[in-house]
Parts: C-alpha cells; sequence; structure tokens
C-alpha cells in the first residue's frame, strides 16, 4: 500500500503493548513498595531492594513507562486520525519508541543501584536526562509535524492538550533538570537553596498539571466522543477549558511548599492558584460527561465507556481534593500524611490508569485488525476489580492521613504531645493493609487485561498501516 495514503499505526501498536506490559511492572513495584509499609523487613535488607530505591522506581514506572506509552499510542493515533494524515517520519516515529524504552530500561537499572538526583519525578541522571530532551524533541517533531502537513482545516481541541503537553514537559524538563554533572552518575542541581525547591516544584505540579492530566484530557476529548458515539458536549466549553487550565497550572506549584522558606506571598499565590483550578478542571470533567447525554444507557452494557467515565468521575474528585489541601490551614494538616498519598493515587489510579485502560481496550482491537476484545466480560470484571481496588486504597489512605495529622498535632494541657510518633505509626497498620489489598487488586485488574490483549492478539494480524479513508470529516 502507498505509505502516504496510510496511517502508520505500527509505533501506536508497539506503544500500547508496552503500556500494559509497565503498567503490570510499575504496578507490580507499587504493590512491593506497600507490602514493605506492612512488613519492612520484607525484602531482607537487600540494599537494591530497599524502600527509598523501589519507591522512585515506582513513581517513575508508572508515571513515566506506563502513563508516557499510553500517551504516546494515544497522541499518535488521534493525530493521525483527527488530521486525516499520515504521522509525519516514521523513522524518527520509530525512534521515540526505541528511545522511550532504553530510557526505562536504564531508569530500572539505575535507580535500584541507587544513583538519583534527589529531585522527585526527576531523579534519573543527567545522562539519561539528555537521552529524554533527544527523545522528546523527536517526539514534538513526529507530532508537531503531523498536525503541519494535516488535510482537515481545523485542529480538533484533543490535539490542543497533546500539544501543550509535549511542549511544556519539555520546558520543565530541560529547565528542571538543569545541573552540573561531577562524573558519569553524579550531578548537581544548578539552583540552590529555595530557589531549588521553588524550581523543583513549578516542575513537580506542571507535571502533574501536563504529565498527568493535559494529555490525558486529550485522550478524553477523543476517546469519550468515539466510545460514546456523541459528539463532545460543548466545543466551545473545551476551549475556554484548555486556555484556562493551562495559564492557571502554571502558578500553583507552591502548594507544595506551604510553610517552608519560601516567600509567604509566593505561598499564598500558589493557593490562590490552586483554587481558581477547580473551574477549568471541573470545566473539562463536566465536559466530559455531558458528552454521554443521551447516550447514558450506554453505560449499563459498555465496560470500555464505564472505564472513561469512572476516570472522569475520579479527575473530578482529585481535582476538588487537590484545591482543598492547597489551602494552607488544611495543608497543616494533611502535609506529610497519607492523605497525601490517597490524593496522589485518586487521580493517578482513578483518573489516568483509568482512563488509559479505557483507551487502550478502545485501540487493541482495532490494531490488530479485530472486531472487538476477545473477552468483553472480562473488561467488565476488570473495571469492577479495579474500581473497588482503588477505593480501598483511597479510602484507607484518607483515614489514615487525616488520623496521623490529628495525633500528631493533639496537646495535653500541659502543653506536651499527647501521642508519640510511633503511637501514630501503630494507628496506621490496618490502613496500609488495606491499601495493599486495595493495590493487589488494582494489579490483578491489569493482569486480567493482559489475559484479554494475549488472546486478542493471538492468530490476528498486526495492523501496521491503515488505510486513510477517503471522505475527511471532522475528527474521524
Ligand atoms: C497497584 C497500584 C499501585 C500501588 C499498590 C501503589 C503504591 C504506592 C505506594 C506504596 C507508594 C508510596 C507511598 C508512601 O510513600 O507512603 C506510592 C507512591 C506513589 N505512586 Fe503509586 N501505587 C500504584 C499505582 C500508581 C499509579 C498507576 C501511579 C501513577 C500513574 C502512581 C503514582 C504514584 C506517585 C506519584 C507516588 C508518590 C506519592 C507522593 O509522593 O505523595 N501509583 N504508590
Ligand atoms: C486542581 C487540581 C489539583 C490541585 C490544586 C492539587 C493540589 C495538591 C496539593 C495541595 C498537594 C499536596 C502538597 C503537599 O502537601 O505536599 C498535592 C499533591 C499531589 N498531587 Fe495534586 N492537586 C490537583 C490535582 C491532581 C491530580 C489530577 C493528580 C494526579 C493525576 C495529582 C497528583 C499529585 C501528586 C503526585 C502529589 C504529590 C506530590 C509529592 O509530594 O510528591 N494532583 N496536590
Amino acid at each position: 500500500m502507498e505509505a502516504q495514503a496510510t496511517y502508520n499505526y505500527k509505533v501506536v501498536r508497539q506503544f500500547s503493548i508496552m503500556t500494559v506490559v509497565w503498567g503490570i511492572v510499575g504496578m507490580l513495584v507499587g504493590v512491593i513498595i506497600a507490602a514493605q509499609l506492612v512488613w519492612p523487613d520484607l525484602t531482607f535488607g537487600i540494599p537494591y531492594l530497599s524502600y527509598g530505591r523501589l519507591r522512585p522506581l515506582h513513581t517513575n514506572a508508572v508515571i513515566f513507562a506506563f502513563g508516557g506509552s499510553a500517551l504516546f499510542a494515544t497522541s499518535y493515533y488521534v493525530v493521525q486520525r483527527t488530521c486525516h494524515t499520515r504521522l509525519f517520519g516514521d523513522g524518527l516515529a520509530a525512534f521515540t519508541f526505541w528511545g522511550w524504552q532504553v530510557v526505562i530500561l536504564l531508569a530500572a537499572i539505575t535507580l535500584p543501584l541507587g544513583f538519583t538526583s534527589a529531585k522527585e519525578y526527576a531523579e534519573l541522571e543527567w545522562p539519561i536526562d539528555i537521552l529524554i530532551t533527544l527523545v522528546w524533541v523527536t517526539y514534538a517533531v513526529v507530532f508537531f509535524g503531523t498536525i503541519m502537513k494535516r488535510k482537515t482545516p481545523h485542529i480538533y481541541v484533543a490535539n490542543w492538550f497533546f500539544g501543550a503537553f509535549i511542549l511544556t514537559v519539555a520546558l520543565l524538563h530541560v529547565v528542571n533538570s538543569a545541573a552540573l554533572p561531577v562524573n558519569l552518575f553524579k550531578s548537581y542541581s544548578a539552583y540552590a537553596g529555595v530557589q531549588d525547591a521553588m524550581v523543583q516544584w513549578w516542575y513537580g505540579h506542571n507535571a502533574v498539571g501536563f504529565f498527568l492530566t493535559a494529555g490525558f484530557l486529550g485522550m478524553m476529548y477523543y476517546f469519550v466522543p468515539k466510545q460514546a458515539g456523541r459528539p463532545v458536549y460543548s466545543y466551545r466549553l473545551s476551549v475556554v477549558h484548555f486556555w484556562a487550565l493551562i495559564f492557571t497550572y502554571m502558578w500553583a506549584g507552591p502548594h507544595h511548599l506551604h510553610y517552608t522558606a519560601l516567600p509567604d506571598w509566593t505561598q499564598s499565590i500558589g493557593m490562590l492558584f490552586s483554587l481558581i483550578l477547580l473551574a477549568p478542571s471541573w470545566g473539562g470533567m463536566i465536559n466530559g460527561i455531558m458528552t454521554l447525554s443521551g447516550a447514558w444507557h450506554k453505560l449499563r452494557t459498555d465496560p470500555i465507556l464505564k472505564f472513561l467515565v469512572t476516570s472522569l468521575s475520579f479527575y473530578g474528585m482529585s481535582t476538588f481534593e487537590g484545591p482543598m489541601m492547597a489551602i494552607k490551614s488544611v495543608n497543616a494538616l494533611s502535609h506529610y500524611t497519607d492523605w497525601t498519598v490517597g490524593h496522589v493515587h485518586s487521580g493517578a489510579l482513578g483518573w489516568v490508569a483509568m482512563v488509559s485502560i479505557g483507551c487502550i481496550y478502545y485501540l487493541i482491537p482495532r490494531l490488530f485488525g479485530r472486531e472487538q476484545m476477545y473477552s468483553i466480560k472480562l473488561i467488565t470484571a476488570h473495571f469492577w476489580i479495579a474500581t473497588i481496588g482503588v477505593v480501598l486504597y483511597i479510602a484507607a489512605m484518607w483515614i489514615a492521613g487525616v488520623a496521623e495529622g490529628l495525633m500528631w498535632r493533639a496537646v495535653n494541657p500541659d502543653g506536651t504531645l499527647t501521642y508519640s510518633f510511633a503511637e501514630a505509626v501503630k494507628m496506621t497498620y490496618p490502613f496500609l493493609t488495606i491499601r495493599l489489598l486495595g493495590g493487589l487488586m488494582f494489579l490483578s485488574g491489569m493482569l486480567i487485561m493482559a489475559y484479554n490483549v494475549f488472546k486478542t492478539v493471538v492468530g490476528a494480524k498486526a495492523v501496521n498501516d491503515a488505510a486513510i479513508p477517503a471522505v475527511a470529516g471532522a475528527h474521524a
């Protein structure tokens, strides 16, 4: 088939499969560290498996390997389909796939060995950072190159979100990773003291806003209407939501640094912008959920739609909770406690993982020339086990977190502390165990997914180059 008359599905297929693989690996490491918090001697004191080394391995694997692969897969699929043109640069796209896999492997080797820049979500040392930059710039060339050669007059809103995610992550990564190398495995941040903290959380919060949110909203804007068979509820709202969201996220980072050496007014600005952020976040959620108007009945029978809509509910929940936690007096209670971990996972499991899973179930049959997934029942089973898993996880963390915060601040009439720190740790044990159970359930769901994907793929013929339909529509 002539190359220009077809879509490049090969790279989408590769990233989609790796989303499932890295999802299992990253969540398995999550389950291991959750188990370590219940049984601290679980890994027999082996340094490579210590909590401090596995925890960044977990965050890197779930965010960048699992979430990243899902973002690459869906953005490459959506940009081609909505622009009615083949992906720009087959070789460049292949480089982004293999380059990203090498980054992940290097992370999986260096983090357990203890090499780290000690910046959260940016722990990888400088040579890997350079490779990330190369891959990311290539990603931008492929994505925007495709937009440039589009056959459609306008740029569908999903691509605005993917585009903002790609540009902003490049900026965040380059600025925050600026460092002075002392040897191949060690570097020191270009910034010092409180400036370093500020740059780090400008990065960290926008990593949430752009890596863990904007790109996934891009998924929402394509896959929710597709799966529901309805147009986006409001195109106007999507545009307002886009600009408001990307403008507001940039200023909210200081809410990670309340009551620190950061100037007080900076903290207040962070709090204010976090509160404002509720509006665009909910605008997006409402736009996604209302897209189902007239198609609500499909929720009863379609588990893929269940994943997508439930993910939006979790998105709404975590973006309500976030602004509340950004209020200084609330943060005085929540900071350092498991409440933060609960908030993180209501966003990460409930929103990011659920929406990705829904999209991958949508994609797999199309990428392998099948009518549908091998078993719809198994998707339904996955949905319920995952949903119950998230709820157990976050409810346990909320209870433990609020209790920790209250116990730490409780004082007797004579001014002494009511509880010792160890008493507060002891209190969390049952909740840490429930979290482990929730995590195990979520992981089991991923294993069911892997089986279902495997059964769908075996015997099927991989679709590398799908024909571009002759009739140009708004978003095909
Ligand atoms: C089976 C699923 C999962 C389990 C069992 C799990 C477990 C854990 C545990 C035990 C921690 C450490 C918490 C602490 O330090 O007290 C953690 C941290 C974290 N996990 Fe997960 N996780 C899972 C899935 C995910 C996913 C899918 C994502 C992202 C898409 C994610 C993102 C994070 C982040 C960002 C942190 C750092 C939280 C913080 O610093 O407050 N996790 N996870
Ligand atoms: C309106 C949106 C949001 C706001 C205003 C917000 C606000 C906050 C606040 C105040 C904290 C606690 C900071 C601290 O005490 O250290 C936090 C932590 C965090 N949030 Fe959110 N959040 C939002 C949405 C989300 C979403 C959707 C996700 C995930 C997809 C997410 C992921 C995280 C992570 C990973 C952390 C922990 C960072 C760390 O300490 O390592 N947030 N957020």
